[in-house]
């Protein structure tokens, strides 16, 4: 009861005791003195249901702070944990606003990102990355943004160019009961260390364990987007495969260690003799491949190419100071000049370095091959029996999806403006053609639904996540044609395998 509410009620228990003393001083209530009395016991009800109502008031007032108590407990025990994991986490912990600024971070993300917390804090998480990398993840913030993800899990690379520290990133968005964005948790992991390229995730790493070089994944990205400024440039694309010669003997001669060490010193050779535009990518063991754009014509490759040969002839001064010699041989293709698309400039690149692997160490070709495919007309994707599933549904959509993939196909490669078009309308194709499967594989009770939906999952995110990037078309188309060729094979196969025993035709 309040201090207004205690006076009111004195107030009342006063005027009843006043009329009260008097209605019993007299032997008979009547007139005046009736009203008066029975004004005091109406005025003694009231003051009764007051208090009732006031001890209600005062219950419900006591079960409400008894649960404010709770629910701060609770709060202050959450904060308390949130601030431990922290405080003591060993993965980096970043919580940044909606427009990607660290609010808070831990002590183990500014070891990560070799900053200061106060200099972290007020940062964007961008800042933080490698430059190349900036580009991606911006486009994973804006796709988080907008809810098109909910949580990401991918490979990025923290500090400059030459300090690269390799790290899985996981990145969370917190929204509130309306959905609005109020932050982004970020966590990385560093992976530096770390050797090999598998992520159980299934995410696609990008950079090569080892040498830190753009991996294949990458490569094709890079050069697919060196094939779209070429397009509207009219300048040409280099693609120069380089083999080493003379490595497979110190590495097996010496050790792995040795091994790892020559390819190492001779990435950093190669790193100082190319330009800021060109790509480096480690293609397989001892295989690697230069993108070279801007080009005038074709032949401004084959300096550089020798460049790279030459850069290997010093010998390397192994650890244990003993010297290794090591050479390279390289074939050059390029676009448009040798192949319209990518399988086929890295085929003719491939076909001209052979060539030079015949003709003795150190020496390098320029492909002489005509574009002989992914022309105007022609087809990428043929649909044969290799194709076929067995279950008509899914063969004829599969069927269309082939149409629709050579559409897109001959849309780029002809330079029609059209071509968002034609990725939009395959893009919501393959969408339905995943809900058909899924439908058939829920109806006929499929035991290895999940997985299949799963592999359908991983694709449409990386087409999506490539949708709208001015650049990346021919990859979408690439990614595209290998994974339904890939997917048609050894995973729809046995879905129509598994219908036909169910008898659908
Ligand atoms: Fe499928
Ligand atoms: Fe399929």
């Amino acid at each position: 009861m309040n201090e207004g509410d205690q006076a009111e009620a004195d107030r009342l228990k006063r005027i009843i005791e006043a009329l009260m003393d008097r209605a019993e001083g007299s032997s008979v209530v009547q007139g005046a003195d009736f009203d008066l009395f029975r004004t005091a016991v109406l005025l003694e009800e009231e003051l009764e249901r007051r208090k009732e109502e006031l001890a209600e008031a005062l219950a419900e007032n006591r079960k409400i702070n008894q649960s404010l108590r709770e629910f701060r407990e609770i709060l202050h025990n959450g904060e308390n944990r949130f601030r431990c994991i922290m405080e003591h986490s060993p993965i980096g912990i970043g919580m940044a606003d909606a427009s990607g600024t660290f609010i808070e971070v831990n002590e183990a993300l500014c070891a990560l990102s070799g900053r200061e917390k106060a200099e972290l804090q007020g940062m964007n998480v961008l800042d933080i990355l490698h430059p190349n990398d900036r580009e991606t993840c911006g486009r994973i913030l804006e796709r988080l943004r907008l809810g098109k993800e909910g949580v990401i899990r991918t490979e990025m690379r923290f500090g400059s160019e030459q300090k690269p520290v390799r790290v899985n990133l996981g990145i969370v968005p917190e929204r509130d009961s309306s959905g609005m964005l109020l932050h982004f948790i970020c966590m990385t992991e560093d992976i530096s260390g770390r050797i090999g390229n598998e992520d159980p995730a299934g995410n696609q790493p990008s950079y090569d364990g080892l040498t830190e070089l753009p991996n294949r994944t990458l490569f094709f990205d890079r050069l697919s987007r060196e094939f779209f400024k070429a397009k509207r440039t009219g300048r040409r694309v280099a693609l120069i495969c380089l083999d080493l010669d003379g490595f497979k003997p110190i590495n097996d001669w010496n050790g792995h260690d040795a091994g790892d060490f020559v390819l190492k010193t001779v990435v950093k050779r190669w790193l100082a003799c190319i330009r800021n535009i060109d790509t480096i990518a480690r293609m397989g063991a001892e295989e690697f491949a230069v993108i070279a754009g801007d080009l005038e014509t074709g032949e401004e490759a084959v300096p550089l190419a020798r460049k790279l040969i030459g850069m290997l002839i010093p010998p390397l001064i192994m650890p244990n100071g003993m010297q290794a010699r090591i050479g390279a041989n390289a074939g050059i293709a390029i676009y448009p000049d040798n192949a319209a698309d990518m399988d086929s400039l890295l085929f003719a690149a491939g076909r001209a370095m052979q060539e030079s692997k015949s003709r003795g160490r150190n020496t390098c070709t320029l492909s002489g091959v005509k574009p002989s495919s992914g022309g105007v007309g022609e087809e990428c994707l043929s649909f044969n029996e290799s194709l076929l599933v067995g279950a008509r549904e899914l063969d004829e959509q599969h069927r269309h999806l082939v149409r629709m993939i050579n559409h897109l196909n001959e849309t780029l490669t002809s330079g029609h403006p059209d071509v968002g078009h034609s990725l939009s309308e395959l893009f919501a194709y393959l969408i339905f053609h995943f809900e058909t499967e899924h439908r058939l594989m829920a109806q006929y009770g499929y035991p290895e639904m999940t997985e299949h939906d799963l592999k359908h999952e991983r694709m449409t995110r990386e087409i999506g996540l490539l949708s709208g990037d001015p650049g990346s078309e021919l990859l979408m188309l690439q990614k595209l044609r290998n994974w339904h060729l890939d997917h048609s094979r050894n995973c729809d196969s046995l879905l129509g395998e598994y219908l036909a025993q169910k008898g659908i035709p």
